[in-house]
């Protein structure tokens, strides 16, 4: 008998009503993990799209369903350079939207340092610093509208690992909604690489909206490709899109 295979490996493919489900989705896989694992090596992104979850997270916290006193955290980047205190820092915006609600141990927390003089040198130790945790359990992602992951923009390498980047002109714009105006937007970042990024054992990726529906459907069923950096998770064995309706609007396979 002839066999053939469909697809290579599977993503699993959830499809939320609205920002409110996705949300609720995405955080109780978090819970869900921390229950199995209380130490587990949590990975965060930041953005407008993680914001829901991590809401869910410290109202969970507050009714006392989950807790991170034995979390350990590493974030996917951080703008370069920029200070810590900068209202535009990765770093800030982790510790307004969720650290400063939670019991993770500040000790435990890793961000890419912006202000890092010996950046080489800084993304070696942090790539280390993964390795010696045991490396990421559980990671969030959200996916640029240029089906960027991380700061991995198109044409970056699957095998990329943590490094500076020039960012994309289209995430530039993009992330100009945060700034006074464009030309305060950094120009570079820190990231982890995609092949970093593989290496996490459990990956939930997150779209929200109609700008997102063409990269998502690209990340999902299109072949791949550097091009579109996302679609490196069709090789991974544990990926879950959680994903707003509006975001998985043009995924074929539910038109
Ligand atoms: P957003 O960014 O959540 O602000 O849309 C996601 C990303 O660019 O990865």
């Amino acid at each position: 008998m002839l066999c053939y295979m469909l697809r290579e490996f599977f993503m699993k493919v959830i499809i939320c009503e609205n920002y409110g489900e996705m949300s609720r989705k995405a955080a109780q896989v978090f819970i869900d993990q921390l229950k199995e694992k209380p130490d587990s090596v949590l990975g965060f992104a930041t953005g407008s799209t993680p914001v829901g979850m991590y809401q869910e997270l410290i109202k969970a916290y507050n009714r006392g369903g989950v807790d991170f006193q034995e979390t350990t955290s590493f974030n996917l980047d951080e703008y370069y350079p920029i200070a810590s205190e900068n209202n535009q820092s990765y770093y800030y915006f982790m510790h307004e939207q969720l650290f400063n609600h939670i019991d993770i141990q500040i000790e435990n927390v890793h961000i890419p340092d912006g202000e890092t003089r010996d950046v080489e040198k800084f993304c070696l130790e942090y790539e280390e610093a993964i390795r010696q945790a045991g490396g990421i359990d559980l990671q969030v992602l959200g996916i640029g509208r240029n089906g960027h992951i991380a700061f991995n923009e198109p044409g970056s390498s699957f095998d990329s690992r943590t490094r500076v980047v020039d960012l994309d002109q289209d995430t530039i714009e993009a992330n100009s909604r945060f700034f006074k105006n464009i030309s305060e937007v950094p120009r570079q970042a820190i990231t982890m690489g995609l092949a970093t990024i593989m290496e996490c054992k459990k990956i939930v990726i997150l779209a929200n909206g109609k700008s997102k529906a063409e990269a998502v459907a690209k990340a999902v069923e299109g072949e791949a490709t550097e091009e579109v950096p996302a679609s490196t998770l069709q090789r991974h064995g544990d990926v879950m899109f959680v994903l707003e309706k509006e975001a998985a609007s043009k995924l074929k396979s539910i038109g």
